[in-house]
Order: C-alpha cells, then sequence, then structure tokens
C-alpha cells in the first residue's frame, strides 16, 4: 500500500495549510479530518461540541479516520485530539508516516488570538488551557515518526523541510 502522511499536532500547529501544500507537492490527494465531519454532518465542529458533546465529537472523529484511511497515499491533516486516542494513533500509524508539526503555547496564542472556532479554548484562562493541554498530549504526539518545529516560520518552509525529510526517508527505505 502506498504509505501516506498524517500530520498530527496541537491546535494552531498549522496541520491543514502545511497539510495542503505538502499533498501539492507530492500530487497526492489531501484530507482534513474536521472538514470531512462537518461535511459529513453539516454542523461545524463548534456546533457539535455545543449540541451533542466531545464524546459524540470524538467518536466522529474517529469514523472519520476509518472512512480516511481506507483510501491510500494521500496526506492527511488530522484535528489536535485525535491522535491521543490509542486507536487512531494505531490507524493511523498504519497508514504512513506521522509527522508532528511541533508549536510552542506562545505561538498557539498568537496564531490562534480572536478564534472561536475551538471549543476547547473558548474557556476564561485560555493560557493555562494550551499549556496543559500541550502538555497533557506531548507524549502522544512524540509518537509520531517525525517532528518538525513551526515556531516562527512560514507553512511553505515547514512543508519544504517536510518534502525533503519524507523524501529522504523514502530513498533510505
Ligand atoms: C481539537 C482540535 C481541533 C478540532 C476540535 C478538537 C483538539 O482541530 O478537532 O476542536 O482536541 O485539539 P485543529 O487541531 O485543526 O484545530
Amino acid at each position: 500500500m502506498t504509505p501516506g502522511v498524517v500530520l498530527v499536532g496541537f491546535m494552531g500547529s498549522g496541520k491543514s495549510t502545511v497539510g495542503r501544500l505538502l499533498a501539492d507537492m507530492l500530487g497526492v490527494g489531501f484530507v482534513e479530518l474536521d472538514s470531512e465531519i462537518e461535511r459529513t454532518v453539516g454542523m461545524s465542529v463548534g456546533e457539535i461540541f455545543s449540541a451533542n458533546g466531545e464524546e459524540a465529537f470524538r467518536r466522529m472523529e474517529r469514523e472519520a479516520i476509518d472512512v480516511a484511511t481506507a483510501i491510500p497515499g494521500r496526506v492527511i491533516a488530522t484535528g489536535g485530539g485525535a491522535f491521543v486516542d490509542p486507536a487512531n494513533m494505531e490507524r493511523l500509524r498504519d497508514y504512513g508516516v506521522c509527522v508532528h508539526l511541533a508549536v510552542s503555547p506562545e505561538t498557539v496564542l498568537v496564531r490562534l488570538k480572536g478564534d472561536v472556532t475551538r471549543p476547547l479554548l473558548s474557556v476564561d484562562g485560555k493560557e493555562a488551557r494550551v499549556r496543559d493541554l500541550l502538555l497533557a498530549r506531548s507524549s502522544a504526539y512524540e509518537q509520531a515518526d517525525l517532528s518538525v518545529s513551526t515556531d516562527g516560520r512560514t507553512p511553505e518552509s515547514v512543508a519544504g523541510e517536510l518534502l525533503l525529510r519524507l523524501s529522504k526517508m523514502r530513498r533510505e527505505g
């Protein structure tokens, strides 16, 4: 099966933007899990969280991963919590190279200033929430095959580095 590429990492790490660029560079399809869920359900992620709760969203996310991984060789951008679930992680690691787009809490706060689309960050004490969640998820993100820092970098630069590192990995088998 043609190996795919899976982008994991925290909200605001640039998974969707970098993923789209990388898919174009590789000449393969691109799928963004959150958009697939929104399209399937006909509701935004924020609406799903407020109407049905996080557990329901996580079930939809697992289903979206099953559907997305049925088509080999694409670039998949996950939502920030997807890789934290062990069954999802296993499925995504089977699908292809998992790449962690690393980001500091400071960068997340700058990139997502004024953002209203992330229900998990729509809280008082957003900074503490970002730090706590990042810390809680770091051991999951560390299970990725590659990690690329995104702080202070453009999506083009991150995608370019990834392209080089992936082709090196593929050459070296
Ligand atoms: C989430 C991240 C979001 C989205 C949902 C939950 C998370 O995706 O899946 O709001 O648990 O970190 P992005 O990482 O694309 O923002």
